[in-house]
């Protein structure tokens, strides 16, 4: 290299050392678009599927496969693939499914309400007709998966924001009976609770945004499946490129190292919260499936870990939306913003935020009233969690 040209030094020197004898403790963040070999040889086998290695970061990239290898070891999956968004991963889950021109997807009717947009507003216009059905009731399920005859079915392990819980294993297993692919949202879970793949999943999606990261500093998502399914899910991800960068998955890699601990304070904090709404007189309602009142309360007790999520949610008495605007602006410590799983605890009104895009009678359908709010409990001091939402609930 000629030593003192200015414009080539400042491209080249310094860049592609010979490997170091030292291998850092953590994988560092690759920002590189491309890596090089010795010979071009390596290369070719690489894109021959001889051997593994990277050779473009829309295919793969070291960063992001200490994160991936993470997923799958926490979801007992034989593959995970990392994307932008939960959003992208949804959409990427439902493309690697076989969903297509023609196919039919059937949906829990309690769902994010972008994933419900997702299929009516993407999926639909491109031939891909879903039909919502409830998946809490099995016998109901049964007949609509006789009827509709689906080739994807979507659910959510914990459902937002009314927090109910499917049986995942006995939905699993009518679907496999009738070739239909279980894509479950598990973000509200976490594989620190359940691990929906062992139950017969086909896909586990999980926001990465949310407790994966969980400390609200980056937009990421993750698919975890199976083996059968690497080509499509990983090809698609090719064709279309909608990669997590680096930075990105070495945050949610690094975010993930403290998951497990974190979910027992959020789960801890939460069931006390819930325990303490239930006797407050200006609350209606709790949903939390740690309480012994909860509807799936014992579905919850079998199919997890002894854990009983991070999330709650409840119904102020005789509330419409200035009161509950009023409640959320007295807050002082906690966070509104439109997210859950980070440290600090964070309260989201689902009228105006997650669910504000379903027509008002629809959320009525659904049981997302005026009066709802949730709170994703976070890691502070349960005292000061209880203090703020007590003196806000004041103001009313
Ligand atoms: C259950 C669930 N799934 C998917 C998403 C979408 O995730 P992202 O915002 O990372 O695209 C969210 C976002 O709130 C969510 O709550």
């Amino acid at each position: 290299m000629p030593k003192h040209n200015a414009a080539t030094a400042a491209i080249h020197a310094g860049e592609r050392q010979a490997p170091a004898d030292f291998i850092p403790v953590t994988t560092p963040i690759h920002s590189s678009s491309a890596f090089v070999y010795d010979r071009l040889e390596t290369i070719d086998q690489i894109a021959g599927g001889e051997r593994t290695g990277f050779t473009y970061s829309r295919h793969d990239n070291p960063t992001t496969a200490c994160l991936e290898a993470v997923v799958a070891a926490l979801e007992e999956a034989d593959l995970a693939v990392a994307f932008a968004s939960g959003m992208t991963a949804l959409h990427l889950a439902i493309m690697a499914a076989g969903a297509h021109a023609g196919s039919r997807i059937m949906a829990a009717r309690d769902l994010y309400g972008v994933t419900y947009k997702l299929l009516l507003d993407v999926w639909g216009p491109g031939g891909v007709e879903t039909r919502f059905t409830d998946t809490l009731d099995l016998a109901v399920l049964e007949k609509e998966l006789d009827e509709f005859r689906p080739n994807v079915l979507l659910l959510e392990t914990i459902s937002n924001p009314l927090l109910r819980i499917c049986d995942l294993e006995a939905i699993a297993k009518l679907a496999r009976a009738r070739e239909c692919r279980v894509i479950v949202d598990s973000t509200f879970a976490t594989p620190t609770l359940v691990r929906p793949l062992t139950l017969g999943a086909d896909f586990v999606v999980h926001s990465a945004t949310k407790y994966m990261g969980g400390h609200g500093d980056l937009v990421g998502g993750v698919v975890a499946t199976r083996e059968e399914f690497r080509q499509p899910l990983k090809y698609f991800s090719r064709l279309i490129g909608p990669v997590l960068g680096p930075f990105e998955a070495w945050l949610t890699r690094r975010g993930i190292k403290t998951m497990p601990l974190r979910m027992e304070r959020h789960c801890a904090n939460a069931a006390k919260l819930a325990e303490w709404l239930g006797s407050h007189p200006r609350v209606a309602r709790v949903n939390y499936p740690g309480l012994a009142a909860h509807p799936d309360h014992a579905l919850a007790g079998r199919m997890f870990n002894g854990l009983y999520g991070g999330n709650v949610s409840f119904e102020i008495r005789d509330a419409g939306k200035p009161d509950v605007f009023k409640f959320v602006n007295a807050l002082k410590m906690v966070v509104p913003a439109t997210s859950l799983g980070d440290v600090h605890t964070m309260v989201l009104y689902p009228a105006i935020s997650s669910h504000r895009d379903l027509a008002p009678k629809t959320r009525q359908r659904l049981g997302i009233g005026d009066n709802l709010v949730r709170v994703s409990a976070g890691l502070e001091d349960f005292e000061d969690i209880r203090a703020d939402i007590e003196r806000a609930l004041a103001v009313l």
